[in-house]
C-alpha cells in the first residue's frame, strides 16, 4: 500500500472513499447524544447529519456506515468509522479504526481511500498528541491491509493501493513525524507477520537465517548466521539438545545495530527470540489435534527480527544486539529424551523432564550468549507456554521481569505501542517450581499450576543479575478470530512494544508526545 499525507480541506478531495472517525458520546446523563465526527469540516458534518440524527450509527469501535454520493463533497462515498466511547479513547482506538476502515474498503473492492485526520471537537474528546495519532493511523492502516492468501493459487486481488491521510496545515510537523515512524513500525510488524505465516517446510531455521540476513543487508545491520558447529563450540548444550533431533540444521542468528552516536559506556540492549520453526514436542510428542499451529513457535524470533528492521530505520542512539535461537523440535533416533541432563552454556545443568518445554532451553543459551556479547539489558519474546493463555486469555501477553525499573520502563511503552501486556510474578518464592532432584534445575514445573511462571523462573536463572524482561506471547501470536481491524493469522504481537522499549533508552520526550 502506498500511503501519503496531504494538507488540504477534505471536502475538496476527489476520492472513491473518504473516511471520518466518530466517537460515541452517549452517557447516562445524555442517552440521546449523537456520535461526534472528529476533524470534520461543516460540509462533512452536513453530509452526515441525517444519518447521525437517525441514531442508526452508534460509533461503536470498528462500526462502519457508508454514505454514497454525499452532498457538497467531492468524494464518491463517505465512510464513518466508529471509535467507541470518547473517554475510552487511547491512540489505539485510532489504530483499530484505521485498520477497520481499510478492511471495510477491501471488502468493497475499493482501491483507494482517504482518511480525515481526527482533531478533537471538544478538548476532552481526544487525549493524545497529533504525532501519536498520525502514527497510530499509519500503523493501523498498514496492519489492517494484509490478508494471508500467499499460498492460494487463486488469489482475489483486493489490496487497497493508495491511502491518503488528510490533515490540517497547522499540525503538519507533528503529523509528518508520527506518520513516518508509524510506517516504519508497521512495515516491521508486517515483516514479522509474514515470517510467522510461513509453513514449517518453507521456513526452516536455515531459511529464517537467510531471511534475517537479507533484511540486515538491506537495512545496514551486521548479521551473522551460525549453525551446529558454532553452537557446539560455544558449548550451548541446551540449545544443541533441542536442535540435534532434527534433520534440519539449527540457526544461531546474531544481528547488531551499533550507531556511531551511541555513548561508549551506554547501555547495550539484548533482544533474544525463540525461533522454533516447528514444535512437535519432540519425544514428549504433542497430540495431533492443532499441532499444525506449531509453525508459529518462531513468533518471538520474528518479533525480534522485525524490531531490528525498524530500529535500523528509526536509528535510536543506543546499541542493540539481537540473538535468535532457531531449531526444529523433532522426535528422532538422535533426539534428546526425558530424563537427559544437559549443560547449558552458562555451566548450569538442566534435567529435561519434558522435551516439549524446549523454548526455555534454546533461550537459556541465547540469553547467556547475549550477556557474553556485552548486553547490559535483556528482553526476550517467546511463544513459551500454553499456560499463559490459561492465565491471561488471549488479550494480554505475559510480562515477567527480575527488575522492577526495567519492567516499568517496558510497561510505560505499552501506552505508545497500543499493545497489551500484564505483569505476572517472577519472584524467588516460585524457585521451587524448577528445583530438580538430580541437576541444578529442571525444565518443567513440579505440577501444571502456574506453568507460565515456571517457564519464566527457568529463564530468570540465565538472565542472572542483568535487568531482564520476558514476554510470553503464546496466547496472542496467532489471531484465531478475525477482527474488523486484523485478519486471521499471524498478529506480529510484540514488535511495537519491543521497538518502544528500545526507543525508551534514548528518548527524552514523554511517552505521550513520542511519535
Ligand atoms: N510452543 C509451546 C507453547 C505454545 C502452546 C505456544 C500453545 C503456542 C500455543 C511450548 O514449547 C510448549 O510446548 N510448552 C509446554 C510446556 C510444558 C511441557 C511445561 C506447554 O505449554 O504445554
Ligand atoms: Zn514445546
Ligand atoms: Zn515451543
Amino acid at each position: 500500500m502506498d500511503s501519503k499525507l496531504l494538507f488540504a480541506d477534505a471536502a475538496t478531495i476527489a476520492t472513491p472513499v473518504l473516511v471520518v472517525f466518530a466517537i460515541d458520546t452517549q452517557s447516562e446523563k445524555d442517552s440521546d447524544a449523537r456520535p461526534l465526527l472528529l476533524g470534520a469540516s461543516s460540509a462533512l458534518e452536513e453530509a452526515a447529519r441525517t444519518l447521525l440524527a437517525s441514531g442508526e450509527f452508534k460509533a461503536a469501535l470498528g462500526e462502519i456506515a457508508v454514505l454514497h454520493a454525499p452532498a457538497a463533497l467531492k468524494t464518491e462515498r463517505l465512510m464513518l468509522v466508529g471509535l467507541g466511547k470518547a473517554n475510552d479513547g487511547s491512540a489505539d482506538t485510532l489504530r483499530k479504526g484505521a485498520g477497520a476502515a481499510v478492511r471495510a474498503a477491501k471488502a468493497r473492492a475499493v482501491r483507494e481511500l482517504a482518511i480525515v485526520f481526527p482533531r478533537p471537537a471538544r478538548p476532552d474528546d481526544l487525549k493524545f498528541a497529533d504525532a501519536l495519532a498520525a502514527r497510530a493511523i499509519a500503523e493501523g492502516a498498514e496492519i489492517g491491509e494484509l490478508d494471508w492468501d500467499t499460498y492460494r493459487s487463486e488469489r482475489k486481488e483486493r489490496s487497497v493501493e493508495t491511502l491518503t491521510i488528510i490533515a490540517d496545515e497547522a499540525a503538519r510537523t507533528e503529523v509528518e513525524r508520527g506518520f513516518e515512524a508509524g510506517r516504519i513500525v508497521a512495515a516491521a510488524q508486517n515483516f514479522a507477520r509474514a515470517l510467522v505465516n510461513e509453513p514449517g517446510n518453507v521456513l526452516t531455521p536455515t531459511e529464517l537465517g537467510r531471511r534475517a540476513k537479507a533484511m540486515c543487508d538491506v537495512a545496514g545491520l551486521r548479521c551473522e548466521v551460525y549453525s551446529s558447529q558454532k553452537i557446539q563450540e560455544l558449548e550451548m548444550g541446551a540449545f544443541w539438545a533441542v536442535a540435534k533431533g532434527s534433520a534440519e540444521p539449527p540457526a544461531l542468528i546474531v544481528m547488531a545495530y551499533e550507531p556511531a552516536n551511541a555513548a561508549a559506556d551506554g547501555p547495550v540492549l539484548g533482544l533474544v527470540g525463540k525461533g522454533i520453526t516447528f514444535d512437535t514436542g519432540g519425544i514428549s510428542i504433542k497430540p495431533a489435534d492443532g499441532m499444525e499451529k506449531m509453525k508459529y513457535d518462531m513468533a518471538g524470533a520474528a518479533a525480534m527480527i522485525g524490531a531490528m528492521h525498524a530500529i535500523a530505520r528509526l536509528k535510536p542512539a543506543v546499541k542493540v544486539i539481537s540473538v535468535v535461537c532457531s531449531a526444529e523440535n523433532m522426535p528422532d533416533g538422535r533426539a534428546y529424551k526425558p530424563g537427559d541432563v544437559v549443560t547449558a552454556m552458562s555451566g548450569k545443568t538442566i534435567e529435561v523432564v519434558n522435551t516439549d518445554a524446549e523454548g526455555r532451553l534454546v533461550l537459556s543459551d541465547g540469553l547467556h550468549y547475549a550477556k557474553t556479547l556485552g548486553c547490559t539489558h535483556l528482553i526476550n519474546a517467546a511463544t513459551l507456554t500454553g499456560a499463559v493463555s490459561i492465565a491471561l486469555g488471549q488479550l494480554n501477553f505475559g510480562v515477567f521481569s527480575n527488575d522492577d525499573a526495567a519492567c516499568e520502563q517496558f510497561m510505560r511503552g505499552l501506552a505508545v505501542s497500543g499493545e497489551k501486556g500484564w505483569r505476572l510474578p517472577c519472584i524467588d518464592d516460585y524457585r521451587d517450581h524448577i528445583k530438580s532432584e538430580i541437576a541444578d534445575i529442571m525444565n518443567t514445573g513440579k505440577n501444571r499450576y502456574g506453568g507460565a511462571i515456571s517457564g519464566a523462573m527457568f529463564l530468570k536463572e540465565f538472565a542472572g543479575e542483568t535487568p531482564w524482561v520476558h514476554l510470553d506471547i503464546a496466547g496472542l501470536a496467532w489471531n484465531e478470530r478475525p477482527k474488523p481491524w486484523l485478519a486471521y493469522g499471524p498478529s506480529g504481537v510484540g514488535v511495537r512494544s519491543i521497538i518502544e522499549w528500545v526507543r525508551s533508552f534514548e528518548a527524552k520526550t514523554t511517552a505521550d508526545s513520542r511519535g
